[in-house]
């Protein structure tokens, strides 16, 4: 409760104190033949007062563990030669795959500036690959099709099965067949709504085997989220389940589908056939509600489908997948990733930040909804060659120790998962996770919002008994892939910083003019120059593209995050500096919340904003101005926050519903958020200047109506 929130507002406090000290006193390097505990832990050197004491460019030595670069030099050697000889650079690593034709030797150009003409990137030019044969079928003919592909850990801990490569591949070409039998090809859209089962990397793979452009929608996502991203990208079919257990939660995802399809239909699209895959232990088939001449259970679809289901050999700047995200404004974005320079990099990134060989068994509890389940699950380890948990559940279900439970089940290397989520089991004390062995853990990997150097340090020391390194890795779903990660026993980390940029990326940090800043500083985050899984376009709309991620600073793509490089160059990520709240890791513009809340008829006006939330990271504040005449009520709060769960999801809920009869808004009516932050935490004090507001008298007034 209370005294927690402040012990982290403290800890925060003083790590920041510990980034304004920048560069600490140099303490003598580790060596690095000493293999043992206590000087692994002493990678991390946290002094008194959390002041947080490394020595950089020397690398940290954890036992039992041979990255693939040797030291920070042959890391800057690679870097330089990144950035300055790009296609050789990539060209190089491209080589692993199989290409049906090879590139061009001089295969990328991009324009970055708006004001030279079009923003376009280009990787590979000339190349024809597949990245579902790069994934699946390579590994198979290497002679690996017997090794554990995805190892299925169902809710219930007692469900789980195991897919070989070669089983994977099976199922991914009789997915595939059935999909061009229903005339679905190369560059179609097919849109997957499911739970987290194989048939979820299948159908993605079974996609990109065909060249259709799959485009995800999370399985939290209500109705009528779906219906808008179904039609935006006119799917041609809709890959959905019967249902779904979430903990002790079940969920009727096919219903959820009905309503998107019908809903779509009214926004204009129609989608002839929906492919639905039984979860048995959530709603068997005779639960199941079925569309005649619409529906098709994907048990029967595959029935009778060869195994053997020709590539269709696409350009390297062939669209995979779009993702939709949220921006600061107006509707979410359907996020374009092509197919060579996404490959290319998903796997480069996934084998020296997670320092991962073929057959390591890895974890990542993303769902394939986010790009962290693309990226991190379905694609890059399947290009190394991984074999992965393909977890169903919650972190939580049935205790807190779960996720340590399965680590030792299935003897889990790498683990990757989100600060919300440590911090959500670091509450329940660390007893559940010493209740087990957790022998096989190698790489700890944090993804989706800053960590706090508390929950860092207790993944680190705890979790990782303090013989794993963190990797704090820092991208979006429009990077495709890792942008700044420590690559682990590389160089030395510091607790809360994802450190140094990932081959390729130029990070700069700009002021609010766009002027690059040098040395320590503190700025917008922009990356310089493009990287091989840098997002293409938004689907059907280039110009909000160029609009949203270009134009703001030219010459550099935008990140909307803020971030402060330290005198040793490290990185720290300070957290979105537009109207987009980070919920669990999870993305919601403040806009979509508004208009969600708005949509009731008997609201008038609503601001939402975030604040700093235990668990979540943020939490999402909602201020609310009800029409003339209508009155406050426990009934319209839980009302409002049901309209906004019905919109979006449960997931973008508010957590808090603040009456107000009326916002601080500028003579020229644009509201202040900064104003309507400070008050949400109770920071009334440090207001800053508000003379420009159009009625001063408001602030009190929210603030009288806030309660202490
Ligand atoms: O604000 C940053 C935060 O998450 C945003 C991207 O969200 P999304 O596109 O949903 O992708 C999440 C998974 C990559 C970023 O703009 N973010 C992500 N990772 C980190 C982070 N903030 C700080 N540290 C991170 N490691």
């Amino acid at each position: 409760g209370e005294a927690r929130r402040a012990v982290r507002a403290a800890d925060c406090g003083r790590a920041r104190r510990a980034r304004v000290a920048g560069a600490a006193r140099p303490r003598p390097a580790v060596a690095r033949s000493v293999p043992d505990k206590t000087v692994a832990a002493a990678a991390v050197e946290v002094v008194e007062g959390h002041h947080v004491d490394v020595v950089p460019h020397v690398p940290s030595n954890y036992p039992h563990f041979t990255p693939f670069i040797e030291n920070v030099e042959q890391y800057r050697a690679m870097y330089k030669r990144s950035i300055e000889d790009p296609d050789g650079f990539w060209g190089e690593i491209a080589e692993e795959f199989h290409w049906e034709r090879k590139w061009e030797e001089k295969h990328t150009s991009w324009n970055f500036d708006v004001r030279k003409g079009p923003i376009h990137i280009e990787w590979f030019k000339g190349g024809l690959t597949n990245i579902c044969y790069n994934a699946l079928d390579r590994h198979v003919q290497e002679g690996n099709g017997d090794r554990p592909c995805f190892l299925w850990e169902g809710n219930e801990p007692s469900d789980d099965s195991v897919m070989s490569y070669k089983q994977v591949l099976d199922e991914v070409c009789r997915m595939a067949n059935y999909l061009r039998s229903l005339g679905v090809g190369k560059g179609d859209a097919v849109s997957i709504y499911m739970p987290m089962v194989c048939e979820l990397p299948i159908a993605m793979l079974a996609c990109a085997r065909i060249g259709a452009v799959h485009s995800v929608v999370f399985g939290g996502f209500s109705a009528e989220a779906l219906a808008g991203r179904i039609a935006d990208c006119k799917a041609k079919v809709l890959i959905t389940s019967s249902g779904v257990m979430r903990g002790n939660k079940k969920i009727d995802l096919k219903g959820i589908a009905d309503r998107g399809v019908e809903l779509a239909a009214k926004e204009g699209h129609e989608v002839p056939t929906v492919i639905v895959r039984e979860i048995k232990h959530a709603v068997p088939r005779k639960d199941t509600k079925v569309v005649e001449g619409r529906d098709v259970w994907w048990e029967d679809a595959v029935a009778g489908q060869s195994t053997e289901a020709e590539v269709e050999w696409v350009e390297a700047d062939h669209p995979l997948f779009l993702l939709y995200t949220s921006g600061s404004t107006g509707n979410p974005k359907g996020v374009v990733h092509c197919t060579g320079g996404y490959m290319v990099y998903t796997y480069t990134t996934t084998k020296y930040v997670f320092n991962m060989q073929e057959g390591d068994v890895y974890w990542c509890t993303a769902d394939c909804g986010w790009i962290t389940g693309h990226s991190y699950l379905t694609y890059g380890p399947l290009l190394v060659g991984a074999t992965q948990v393909v977890f169903e559940g919650v972190p939580t279900y049935p205790g807190p120790d779960r996720c340590w439970q399965v680590v030792d089940k299935y003897k889990v290397k790498q683990f990757y998962t989100a600060p919300t989520a440590i911090r959500s089991l670091m509450r329940s004390g660390d007893l559940y996770v010493k209740e087990h062995g957790r022998d096989s853990l190698r790489i700890l990997g944090s993804v989706g919002e800053p960590i706090n150097p508390e929950a860092w340090r207790w993944y680190h020391d705890v979790v990782g008994d303090g013989r794993c390194p963190v990797v704090d890795t820092w991208w979006q779903t429009e990077t495709g892939g890792h942008m700044i990660a420590p690559l682990p026993n590389v160089w030395r980390q510091k607790p809360g910083s994802a450190t140094l940029p990932f081959f390729g990326v130029l990070p700069v940090l700009v002021d609010e003019k766009g002027n690059e800043l040098e040395g320590e500083a503190e700025g917008m985050l922009c990356i310089k120059q493009a990287w091989p899984s840098c997002l293409r376009t938004v689907y059907g709309d280039h110009e909000r593209y160029q609009t949203n991620y270009f134009a703001p600073f030219p010459g550099y793509y935008f990140s909307g995050d803020g971030a402060r490089r330290d005198a040793d160059g490290y990185f720290w990520i300070t957290g979105r500096v537009d109207d987009v709240i980070n919920v669990s890791g999870h993305r919601i513009g403040t806009a979509e919340v508004e208009s969600a809340l708005v949509a009731h008829p008997k609201c008038a006006e609503a601001a939402v904003v975030g604040y700093e939330h235990p668990i979540k990271g943020q939490g999402i504040y909602a201020y609310v101005t009800l029409m003339e005449g209508v009155h406050q009520s426990e009934d319209l709060r839980r009302e409002l926050v049901a309209s906004v769960r019905s919109t979006i999801g449960a997931f973008a809920a508010p957590d808090v519903i603040h009456w107000a009869p009326g916002l601080p808004k500028t003579r020229s009516g644009k509201i202040m958020r900064r104003v309507l932050r400070k008050i949400a935490t109770k920071q009334e004090d440090e207001l800053g200047d508000t003379s420009t507001l159009a009625d001063p008298a408001v602030v009190q007034q929210l603030v009288e109506l806030r309660g202490k």
